[in-house]
């Protein structure tokens, strides 16, 4: 039976999954983060246990969920720990999926204490952080890799760009200037880039009808690379 079938297409694969924002701590009151609700990355959680894949789902600091038991949740705070979670579990996994919103810089200087108001302005220097993604491209082996790239102006141009520099085998492109597909959104409607640059739009429907389009793509992809 086809739909069976379908639903167990995935009992011999192990998926990684990172999701959420990270948070860069400045003191013990304050961080920097971003708007990220992790539904994203949680919804291609689900849908890969529901393909019958074990799961490993890395997250930075959402409000979310998860009881499936194909699901091994791991909860990380900065991108530091997300990079050393990701790095040390690449390896045992054959599909990874990066939709984690990671920080791109974190301050310089981390304060045991708290920091006490002065007059005048406050600059807080910035230092970048590694990008998650892109080492992991590099030390790629049997894996599928995946990456998200969210982008309000030319999203199909800067999605490509960064799947090439990333040595990715799919980009899911997400415009966040549109209707429905901004963050923290129930929704979300994207553009499934593959190694070959050809391009699937995902129309605009509920994140885990989404994510599962997404696996279906991947599914494809990945088959057509054993040929
Ligand atoms: N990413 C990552 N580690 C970082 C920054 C980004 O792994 N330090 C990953 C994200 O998880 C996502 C992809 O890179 O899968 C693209 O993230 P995005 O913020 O869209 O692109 P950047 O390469 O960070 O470029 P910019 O923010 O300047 O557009
Ligand atoms: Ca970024």
């Amino acid at each position: 039976e086809v739909h069976l079938q379908q639903k167990n297409q995935w009992h011999n694969k192990k998926v990684l999954i990172s999701a959420g924002p990270t948070k860069e701590i400045i003191d013990p009151v304050r961080f920097f983060t971003n708007h990220s609700s992790g539904k994203m990355g949680f919804s291609l959680a689900e849908e890969a246990a529901l393909m019958g894949a074990e799961v490993t789902l890395v997250t930075g600091p959402v409000s979310l969920k998860t009881d499936n038991k194909r699901i091994k949740r791991i909860d990380v705070v900065s991108a530091k720990d997300m990079l050393e979670v990701m790095q040390r579990e690449f390896p045992k996994n054959d599909i990874v999926i990066k939709s984690a919103a990671v920080a791109d810089y974190r301050p310089k200087i981390v304060y045991d204490h708290k920091m006490k108001k002065q007059p005048g302005n406050l600059t807080i220097e910035m230092e970048r952080t590694t990008d998650i993604l892109e080492t992991l491209g590099k030390q790629k082996q049997q894996q599928f890799l995946v990456g998200f790239a969210a982008e309000t102006d030319d999203p199909i141009t800067y999605g490509k760009t960064k799947a090439g520099k990333k040595n990715l085998d799919a980009i899911v492109v997400n415009n966040i200037g549109q209707a429905g597909a901004g963050f923290g959104e129930d929704t979300n409607m994207v553009t499934y880039i593959n190694k070959n640059l050809e391009e699937t739009e995902i129309p605009l429907a509920s994140k885990r009808e989404v994510a599962k389009q997404i696996l279906m793509q991947v599914n494809h992809d990945m088959k057509d690379d054993k040929n």
